[in-house]
């Protein structure tokens, strides 16, 4: 059974431990453990079963109203399921009641699934972020606006 939920102090190392296995850069535990503290609210878990399959960190930017998606995976082993986009679905939900304007995300260049995820939902590319990345690779700037 799915679940989504808010995330928790306790659940810090388990969303680290996700996204280490998901990212070449990853966030630190230290830095997971800021952004969380940043915006509670706006930071979910996605269990199967009771065991943590994904996150999804969201903040806020200096922009009045926007909100910010900081970082976002699956467990390699349970992708292609739909349950990224059931997570991402719940994290705009939420934003819906309250007032928010839009959401931006970046998201690398290369990663055509993440890109159609968004696509899918309404993000548009605004632009391109040069050498966005610890590598040296470029990133999209994705805006989703309130319709
Ligand atoms: C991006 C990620 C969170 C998506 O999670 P997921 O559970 O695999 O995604 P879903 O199964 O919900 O698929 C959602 C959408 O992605 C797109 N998609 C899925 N597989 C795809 C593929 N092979 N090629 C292109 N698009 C694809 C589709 O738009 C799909 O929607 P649809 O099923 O309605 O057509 C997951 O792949 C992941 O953790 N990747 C590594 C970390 C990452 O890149 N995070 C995003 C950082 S910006």
């Amino acid at each position: 059974m799915n679940q989504i939920r808010q995330m928790t102090i306790e659940d810090i190392p388990l969303v680290y431990e996700i996204e280490r296995k998901s990212f070449p850069y990853p966030f630190g535990e230290i830095l997971i453990g800021s952004l969380y503290f940043g915006a509670p609210k706006l930071c979910f878990v996605l269990e199967q079963n009771n065991k943590m399959i994904g996150f999804l960190l969201g903040g806020y930017t200096p922009i009045p109203k926007q909100a910010h998606i900081l970082s976002f995976a699956i467990l390699e082993s349970f992708r292609g399921e739909g349950l990224g986009k059931e997570l991402l679905i719940h994290f705009l939900n939420q934003l819906k009641s309250s007032e928010f304007n839009s959401v931006k995300l970046e998201v690398n260049v290369d990663n055509k699934k993440a890109t159609e995820l968004y696509e899918s939902l309404q993000f548009k590319i605004e632009s391109r972020i040069r050498k966005y990345y610890q590598d040296n690779s470029d990133a999209y700037l994705m805006i989703r606006r309130k319709e």
